[in-house]
């Protein structure tokens, strides 16, 4: 297991330990992506869990990549210095490559950057940057065509974001949640970490939208 101590994370451990779970149950049925790596931190664990499944599939990177002063404070904490505007696209692909390197990684912003996604089915979609509309729905837009119904996990790391919010704020970042209940016939909830802000789902039946 790669050291994770060093690279700033905005995911707990406990989520870390569920993202190797989903890897290493990898059925081979599709790729896995992410939105919102940020350094890898959340990455990494899932590649790992890829890996000791034999995952064989390029994985999927997109991010803006580029420093803001909220991440430089939270890289700080860690001893991590990054500059403001700083590429990340690179000290990304360091940090994941040791788990696993065929790694795409898209710079640019989601929605848009996910026109450069090939197509192929989807086994493991993590969000961890949709959070708000018009992103959230339009990433979703973007990519449940190539979701497998039985088979694709959604892990939407901000799910429970909203409950420490007030106001059009909290409003705002409820939507993934009026989404999924909206559509509650199409997932099943396979985990929540209501503490630390992830849910889990499968999905199960097309949608419709
Ligand atoms: C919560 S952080 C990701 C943390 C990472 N998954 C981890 O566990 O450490 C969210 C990331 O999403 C990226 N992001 C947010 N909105 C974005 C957008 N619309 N397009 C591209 N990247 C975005 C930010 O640059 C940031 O790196």
């Amino acid at each position: 297991m790669i050291e994770e101590k060093t690279i700033p994370s905005m995911t707990s451990e406990v989520v870390h330990d569920y993202l190797r779970q989903i890897g290493e149950n990898w059925k081979g049925q599709g790729c896995a992506m992410e939105l919102g790596c940020w350094l890898g931190a959340s990455s990494i664990p899932l590649l790992e869990g890829l890996v000791k499944a034999g995952y064989d599939l390029d994985f999927w990177a997109f991010d803006r990549w580029k420093a803001t002063e909220f991440q430089i404070y939270e890289a700080g904490a860690v001893g991590v210095k990054l500059k403001l505007g700083e590429d990340l696209s690179e000290r990304y692909y360091e940090n994941v490559s040791e788990a696993y390197d065929e790694i795409l990684t898209f710079p640019g912003s989601i929605p848009d950057s996910l026109a450069n996604f090939s197509g192929e089915p989807i086994e493991i979609c993590i969000f961890d940057a949709p959070k708000k509309n018009p992103v959230f729905i339009k990433s979703i837009e973007a990519l449940y065509k190539y979701w497998i119904p039985g088979v694709t996990i959604l892990g939407l790391l901000d799910y429970y974001f909203y409950a420490a919010k007030v106001g059009d704020n909290r409003e705002d970042l409820k939507i993934p949640v009026r989404f999924m209940e909206g559509y509650s016939e199409c997932f099943t909830r396979l985990e929540k970490f209501p503490s630390t802000g992830p849910a889990f789902f499968r999905y199960e039946k097309e949608l419709d939208l």
